[in-house]
């Protein structure tokens, strides 16, 4: 009895696996992600400096270390976490902020892998318009 309950347990996961590549998740979807930011995220944070008060300039976060941008209230949470902003961190990050960074002021949480992605894919092709670090200064 307790022995088909142990294998149970220990297939469990292995049937959550085969689940999911039955379906494989589709492509992550920039348009899709745009949507969503602007119903969730534009709240607080802009893609365009000067960041809000409320959240930062999320243009070029994609690569960027975190707390990088001219937002004035990162918690000091965030500072000392010295994350860069990998697509494998913003996913986790926002999956659970306060699991991945304990202590940050950002709580709100994207449950929905696929948002997720989708939402990384938008960040990701603000990333690619003209502003670069190095480029001439505009007068
Ligand atoms: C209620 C306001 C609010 C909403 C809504 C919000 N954020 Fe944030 N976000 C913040 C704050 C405040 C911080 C700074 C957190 C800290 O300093 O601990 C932050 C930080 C971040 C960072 C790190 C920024 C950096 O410069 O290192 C990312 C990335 C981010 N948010 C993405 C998102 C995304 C994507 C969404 C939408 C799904 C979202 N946020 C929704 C307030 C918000």
């Amino acid at each position: 009895m307790t022995k088909a309950i142990l294998l149970t347990l220990l297939l469990l996961p292995f049937a959550a696996i085969a689940a999911d590549t039955a379906t494989p998740a589709p492509a992550p979807d920039a348009a899709l992600g745009r949507r969503l930011f602007n119903q969730k995220c534009a709240l607080c944070h802009s893609i365009k400096t000067p960041s809000k008060s409320t959240g930062a300039n999320l243009a070029g976060i994609v690569g960027a270390k975190v707390g990088s941008t001219d937002f004035a209230h990162y918690s000091d949470a965030l500072k000392k976490s010295g994350l860069v902003w990998t697509e494998a961190n913003l996913d986790t990050y926002l999956a659970d902020p306060e699991k991945r960074v304990p202590g940050t002021s950002m709580k709100l949480a994207t449950a929905k892998p696929e948002d997720r992605a989708n939402l990384i894919a938008y960040l990701k092709s603000l990333a690619a318009e003209p502003a670069k670090p190095d480029a001439a200064p505009k007068s």
